[in-house]
């Protein structure tokens, strides 16, 4: 029996695999059959406008929503049949940074990014969580701030402390879920090169949503655009800025036709 913490997926290999997904809340069909792969060790950057169905395409890939059809594959294994229990153990495999910064208000910063650690690495004594913590927010910028609320800390601030919990296990793929929307220009960059790096050094796979086109292009090996339901064009940053599709074109001119 693996450990759930070992990769099986060789770097290049896809570790995130979604095949004809279809997901509809109501009459209202927001995934109309999205076929996807992320290579391991690579970061995926999915674009789309507002409402286009990025977030929920993203809960599909932890087993947050489960499709009407259609397979999500992750790290050689099916996850839409699994149970509680299973996917529970498979998401320890991720890291998550949701799209509101999503802080338990009432915990101190450091009671924040330690909680995973509390959750699933009960061997660590406190001194070791302490160190882990402290050189996680380190990585995103931050200190002398454990001690501090959500409460007191800016909007920047949160989402970086929010990076700093997803990254603190360790996981071998993090979804971002609009990781720089309402971050100034400067600490964009700073998550922007937080990501590249976690791809460099530790390996990791990363999928990023977003619809900040600079980012997008900075940070993704492969783009791919979300569009009424379906992925209209994926490939490299390069083959997307001349994409024929118009969805795509009217996108990328709000951005390119500007700069
Ligand atoms: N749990 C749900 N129940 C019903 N409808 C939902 C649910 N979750 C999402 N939707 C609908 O699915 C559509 C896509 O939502 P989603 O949040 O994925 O968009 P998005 O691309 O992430 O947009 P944004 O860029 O604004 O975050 C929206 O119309 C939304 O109202
Ligand atoms: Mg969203």
């Amino acid at each position: 029996m693996a450990d759930e913490k070992t990769q099986v997926t060789a770097p290049g290999a896809p570790i995130i695999e979604i095949k004809d997904l279809h997901k509809s809340f109501g009459s209202h069909e927001v995934l109309s059959g999205i076929t996807l792969s992320v290579p391991a060790g690579s970061t995926l950057v999915i674009l789309g406008g507002s409402g286009s169905g990025k977030t929920v395409l993203m809960k599909h890939m932890i087993g947050l929503l489960k499709p009407d059809s259609g397979r999500v594959i992750v790290d050689g294994e099916d996850i839409v049949p699994m149970s509680a229990e299973q996917l529970e153990k498979m998401r320890r495999k991720f890291g998550m940074v949701f799209q509101a910064a999503a802080l338990f208000d009432s915990m101190t910063v450091y009671e924040n990014v330690s909680f995973p650690l509390r959750e699933h690495r009960k061997d660590l004594s406190e001194e070791q969580m302490h160190d882990l913590v402290r050189e996680k927010l380190s990585i995103v910028g931050l200190k002398n701030v454990e001690s501090k609320f959500p409460s007191d800390l800016s909007g920047g601030m949160r989402k970086r402390v929010g990076l700093a919990r997803a990254i603190v296990l360790d996981p071998k793929i993090v979804l971002y879920d609009e990781p720089t929307t309402g971050l100034d220009p400067i600490t964009t960059d700073y998550v922007d090169e937080m990501i590249l790096d976690a791809k460099k050094q530790l390996g990791v796979t990363s999928v990023v949503i977003s619809h900040d086109i600079a980012s997008a292009f900075k940070v993704a090996d492969n783009i791919a655009f979300l569009y009424q339901g379906v992925i209209v064009d994926q490939g490299h940053p390069s083959k997307l800025r001349h994409s024929e599709h118009p969805g795509v074109k009217l996108f990328l001119q709000t951005w390119f036709g500007k700069n």
